[in-house]
This record gives C-alpha cells, structure tokens and sequence, in this order.
C-alpha cells in the first residue's frame, strides 16, 4: 500500500509536470489587431487639426499580450503619407521584417496597402510602446505596447492594486510633417512643440486647455504600477507628481533592484515603471503631477510644462465641497538643465540580476567600438539662403558620418545579396580623426555623408563607446538601439579614456535597456551580444537629430545552425 502511494506520488508529479507544460503551451496565444491608419479632427489648445492616427485614436490603441504570445497586427493604410509601425523594444528574434524603419527592415505600407506584421514575444515582459518609423509621423502615430508576465508568474514586487499607462507625448499646433520638411529645406532647425501631453491632453498649465487635463483617480492606501512612456518626439523629461515619492521597479522592461524618488527622468524611446503608494487617508485631496524638459542642447526648445492631476477618492457627499477646499499640492522639478540630476539618476538604475531574472553581461569582448555622436552641418545647395549655423545646414552624425536614407529597404537588400549601390559593409571602427571631442570644437564641422553598415559575425559579443562632442555644442543624446537589449557598464564626462576607465564597469548587476542616454558633453559604454541576425537600426531617438542624420545599422550575419538564420520575408511585405 505505501509503496504504492509513493509510485502514484511521482507519477502525480509526471502528470503535473506535464499538465503545466501543456497548460502553458495553450496559454502563449496568438493575439489579432487591426490598425486601420486614418485621419482624424484633434482640437488641443483650441487649434483643430487633422492628425494622422490609428483607429481613429489619439493616442492610439493599447496592445496587451503576455510573454510568449505571437501578435499578429494588420497595418492598413488608409491616409496619403507612407506607414510603417514600429514595435520599440521588442527583440524580434529571426524576425526583423517585423521591425518598421522605414527603408531600414522594410519599404513604407503605401495608401491603400495593408501589411502584417507578426512576431513573437520571447523572453521579454514590460513596458514597450508601438510608433510609426518614418518621417516624422510618430507626432501622432503612438501607443502603449504592454507584456504582462506569463500567466501565473509574478512580478518581483508587491502586486500592484491597479496597472496605469501613462504616455508622455508632444502636440504641434501646426502640421509635423510641413515643420520637418521645411526644416530640411532651409537646413535650420525644426518649430518647437507647443505642448507636452499626458496620454494626450496638456493640461491646465497651457491655454484653452484645463478640460484636457489628465486625472488619476485613486483610493487611500493602495499600489499602483506606473507604466511611463516617453513618446515626445524631441525632448527628454522630468516628472514628478507632488507630495508622493516613486518607486523605481522597472526600466526598459527589464526589472531593476527598486530604489525611491521624487523624480523621474524618462527620454524619448525610454520607457519606466514606478509603484505609486497612495497615501493612508487623504479624502478628496488632488495633487499635481507635471513633467518639463530636460535640456542640454544651444538650441531652441519648447520650454512648457505639463500637468495631471493625481485626485483622491472622496466620500460622495463631500466630494464637491472637499475638492474645492482643499489646496492643490504642487510638485518641484529640477531645473532645466540639470545635468548632474540626471547623473546620479541613471547611476542608481541596476539591473535585478537575481537567479531568475539574471544580468547575463558579456563577460569577454570580441569586438570594441569608439563612435562619436553629435551635430555638425552640411554645406549650403547653391543659389540658397541657409539658416543653419554661419549659413549652412544643420547636420547630425555617428563618427562624422551623417546616415543617408536608401530608397529601397537595407534588410531586403542583404537578404536578396544585392546590396551594391545600396549601402556599403564598412562603417568605421573608429572615428576617421581624432580631436578633443569635449573641448574646444575643430573649425571644419562639415559631415560626410554616407549609408555605411558595420557588419557583425552571428554572437560576436560587442563593446561600444559613444562619445558625445562639443561641435555645436554639447548636448545629452538617448541613443536607441532595435533588435537588442544591451548592459550599459559605463559612463563619464569627458573624453573617454580607454585605458582607466574600463577598470571601472560594472559588469555585475549594470542596467540594461534599449535606450541609453549618452551624457551631455561624456560618454557612455554598452556591451551587447550580437545573438540575432538582421539589420538593426541603431539612432538618437530625438526625432530631429535622426532626420538630420545622426543614425546607422549594424548587419548581424546568419549563424551556422537553422535557427540561427533570419527567416525569409513574409509574402506581403511592402515594396518600394
Ligand atoms: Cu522608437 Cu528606431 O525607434
């Protein structure tokens, strides 16, 4: 009798074992969207203009899956500009026609086509958001793209009460589209935003604006997850909501050891998760929550705040009299350049590395990198008046490249083996000359201009320094990588320095992301293994400084065994 209950004891666990495995095989599920892009009336700030959306929605749709589900979404395009959708964050293992760049894994969906893209989410679980990539349509063309852990499996932090995406964004009173192009044209800079928006509405620090304010309604003594987005087109941010302290958890949708603070700083392509403690008794209280540039560049840019509004639940009977007695708290953020606050922000972020959610760093490096990140200028056409610097046009750079879009899509010419005339496999290494890159600025800033990959063999494992310059002057650039994460294991002010400052990386616990601050007037050093094959786009993700060049794509060759390949293309994908 006992040893036949041991026998059925184990063979309890078999079944177990195996009923979990195919439970969870039946929980990764193929989820299904449509995204119908089409023209839609938006009123903010008491200007009505025609944006371009998706479905209609400004922002636009959520898209939810859990780690492990294929999403499959439909693209069509229903508006006249080229489309292309971007899923920024998510690796795309083998499946980099799924990527969006614009002329980088694809050709633009034009009017009237449709596109799919399809992919899988493996190993991945945060914080994403969705954007168009071409042009500067992303203005409007965004959303939040959030991976819930698989079924079952918990975060490493306390369950939050209530999730909360909250999508900073940019809103133009004037067309986007008309301010690039001018911009390119006449080689100055691009019109300023003349909004910050949260979840789409300024708020009521801005005229003709108070109905469009954002409100989070909470009740006492409750945990909410913040899922922050920076989907601004131009401008990195502080946020801090007043009175409250935010609990860094996630960054990147990677989890990082928490730590506590008044105030965020998020760049565009970042994406950051905080648990929000409400407050034990606090019936009707409001308090403000606001964001406002960080800004490094000698440029122009748009200087407002934006504001929502954090209100407690209150009794229903005294909620009207409540909320209008009480004062709206209002939080302090830091000033506007305050580049030591971003410092000693970005030093705090560590990854978990815990046994289950390990920081697998590089450890050996096959290949190092130096490349210089900055503006520089392009000379002016002639018969033309330029408003760039001294009469030229404004230019951007990787090593004094300035990255010249193909007309037909990177990817599909590697794949094909036509890639003469297209781009050429030799981006350098290092930069072509050297100079004090955070000192005085050389008297020639022309760039060159060119479409040069770096070619990397399939699981090269990859050390890169990027190194911000002083040509027109210094400026914080986030750099954002697509199809993989990376460890950032160092960063400095200064000229980087090859011989003592690796002895300082962090190669234990070190943040990783896909998006990284290269520090105003420093540098930054990245470590990432080149484990999927494909083209990557690698680029500033302030919108102006990629249309003025300030991108490349590293070409990650296929591996020896099948699943170490790219796919092939999917049947509809778009043509030039
Ligand atoms: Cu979010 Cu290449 O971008």
């Amino acid at each position: 009798m006992a040893s036949f209950q041991f026998l059925s004891g184990v063979s309890m666990r078999i079944l177990f074992v195996a009923m979990s495995v195919l439970l969870w095989k039946a929980n990764a599920i193929t989820r299904h969207y449509q995204f119908n892009v089409e023209m839609k009336n938006v009123t903010r700030l008491c200007h009505t203009k025609s944006i371009v959306t998706v479905n209609g929605q400004f922002p636009g749709p959520r898209v939810i899956a859990n780690e492990g589900d294929r999403l499959v979404i439909r693209v069509t395009n229903h508006v006249s500009h080229n489309i292309t959708i971007h899923w920024h964050g998510i690796r795309q293992l083998r499946s980099g026609w799924a990527d969006g760049p614009a002329y980088v894994t694809q050709c633009p969906i034009q009017t009237g086509q449709s596109y799919v893209y399809n992919y899988t989410v493996v190993g991945q679980r945060g914080t994403f958001f969705w954007h168009a990539h071409i042009s500067w349509l992303r203005a409007t063309l965004y959303g939040p793209l959030i991976i819930l852990p698989k079924n079952n499996t918990p975060y490493p932090f306390e369950k939050p009460y209530k999730e909360v995406p909250i999508v900073f964004g940019e809103w133009f009173n004037t067309d986007t589209e008309a301010i690039i192009n001018q911009a390119m044209k006449t080689g100055g800079g691009p019109n300023v935003s003349d909004a910050y928006t949260i979840n789409g509405l300024p708020g009521p620090l801005y005229n003709c604006s108070a109905k469009d304010t954002f409100k989070l309604k909470v009740k006492p003594g409750k945990t909410y997850l913040l899922r922050f987005i920076n989907a601004a087109l131009n401008d990195e941010l502080f946020f801090s909501i007043a009175n409250h302290s935010l609990r860094v958890v996630d960054a990147d949708a990677i989890y990082v050891k928490p730590f506590d603070t008044e105030t965020i700083l998020i760049t565009p392509g970042q994406t950051t998760n905080v648990l929000l403690k409400t407050k034990p008794n606090f019936p009707g209280a409001t308090f403000l929550m606001a964001a406002r540039p960080y800004a490094t560049g000698s440029g122009t840019f748009d200087n407002t705040t934006v504001a929502g509004i954090l209100e407690y639940e209150s009794p229903a009977l005294h909620s009207v009299i409540s909320a209008k007695k009480l004062p709206l708290h209002k939080p302090s953020l830091p000033a506007l350049n305050d580049t030591s606050f971003a410092a000693s922000f970005t030093n705090k972020l560590r990854s978990l590395a815990s046994p289950q959610f390990p920081a697998n760093v590089p450890q050996n490096v096959d290949k190092h990198f130096f490349f210089t990140v900055g503006l520089g200028t392009n000379p002016c056409d002639q018969n033309q008046a330029c408003q760039g610097p001294n009469g030229t046009k404004f230019a951007a750079s990787i090593s004094n490249i300035s990255f010249v879009q193909p007309t037909t899509a990177l990817l599909q010419a590697h794949f094909t083996g036509k890639s003469g005339g297209v781009y050429s496999p030799d981006f350098p290494i290092n930069p072509f000359h050297w100079f004090n890159y955070t000192g005085t600025p050389p008297n020639n800033t022309m760039v060159q201009n060119e479409t040069k990959l770096m070619v990397l063999p399939y699981n090269t494992s990859v050390e890169l320094v990027m190194q911000d310059t002083s040509i027109l002057g210094a400026e914080s650039h986030p750099l954002h990588l697509h199809g993989f994460n990376f460890f950032v294991v160092g960063q400095g002010f200064g000229n980087y320095d090859p011989k003592n400052d690796p002895k300082k990386f962090n190669l234990v616990d070190p943040i990783e992301r896909n998006t990284v601050g290269v520090p105003s007037g420093g540098w930054v050093a990245i470590r990432f293994l080149a484990d999927n094959p494909g083209v990557w786009f690698m680029h500033c993700h302030l919108e102006v400084h990629t249309s003025w060049g300030l991108k490349m794509a590293w070409l990650v060759l296929d591996g020896k065994l099948p699943n170490q390949k790219l796919l092939p293309p999917p049947a509809d994908l778009p043509k030039c």
